[in-house]
């Protein structure tokens, strides 16, 4: 197990307390574009306490997750939400047939993967999802004027605290476009996009037309 599961056994118990109110427009952002966009069967990866998966649940969606963390999907399995199934797995190795998701949503977890294990995440998560289906991410932005500059350096303080690796691969993916860097290689097509907390995070919505 590497160092991120560990600090989630810890951050577990505290997790909800402490993100819940930060979090909760962002997930509302993500819970009206799902039904937006129609979706039906969706896939939170990395659904850690499963606070989005239960969220979507209660909006009538049909609603898996998964995280690789025992300790946050503890948390998740007392929600007992009769709408989602959790499961404990790796985001590269996703234990679910090819195209059987209309959707899939991420949120906080991409910027945290090391480079290599982030690119297999995502095409896992595209394998999974059907053709149409949409990828709806929550994660950091690219750096891109002063008031994302501080955004992320105010967040980059966070980051920190949670370890070295993690800071490190935070760093990076900022580096190397945010959310945006799942545009070329995979050609998906951005079809929505919200920002927030002074636009250094970000909610996008993408399409796999493939
Ligand atoms: C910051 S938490 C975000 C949790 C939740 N998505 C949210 O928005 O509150 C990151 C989560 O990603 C999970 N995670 C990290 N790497 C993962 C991987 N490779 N596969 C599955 N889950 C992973 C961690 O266990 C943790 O629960």
């Amino acid at each position: 197990m590497d160092t991120t599961v560990d600090l989630y056994d810890i951050a577990a118990p505290f997790y909800d307390f402490f993100t819940a109110p930060l979090l909760k427009a962002a997930r509302g952002i993500i819970v009206r574009t799902a039904k937006t966009q129609k979706c039906r069967r969706i896939l939170d990866v990395a659904c850690g306490t499963g606070e989005l998966a239960t969220m979507l649940a209660k909006a009538g969606l049909e609603v898996n997750g998964i995280d690789l963390s025992a300790a946050m999907l503890a948390v998740a399995g007392r929600k007992n939400h009769p709408g989602v199934a959790f499961f404990r797995g790796s985001a590269e190795n996703l234990p679910f047939e090819s195209s059987c998701f209309d959707c899939v949503t991420i949120s906080l977890a991409l910027h945290e993967m090391e480079q290599n294990m982030r690119m297999g995440a995502a095409a896992e998560i595209l394998r999974v999802l059907t053709q149409g289906g949409k990828l709806i991410v929550f994660d950091y932005a690219p750096l891109y004027n002063r008031g994302s500059a501080l955004g992320l350096a105010l967040m980059g303080l966070v980051e920190k605290m949670a370890g070295r690796e993690h800071f490190r691969n935070f760093v990076r993916f900022t580096r190397s476009g945010g959310i945006k860097q799942l545009l070329e290689p995979f050609e998906l097509t951005l079809i929505s996009s919200r920002f927030s907390f002074l636009g250094a995070l970000q909610v996008a919505t993408f399409e796999k037309n493939w």
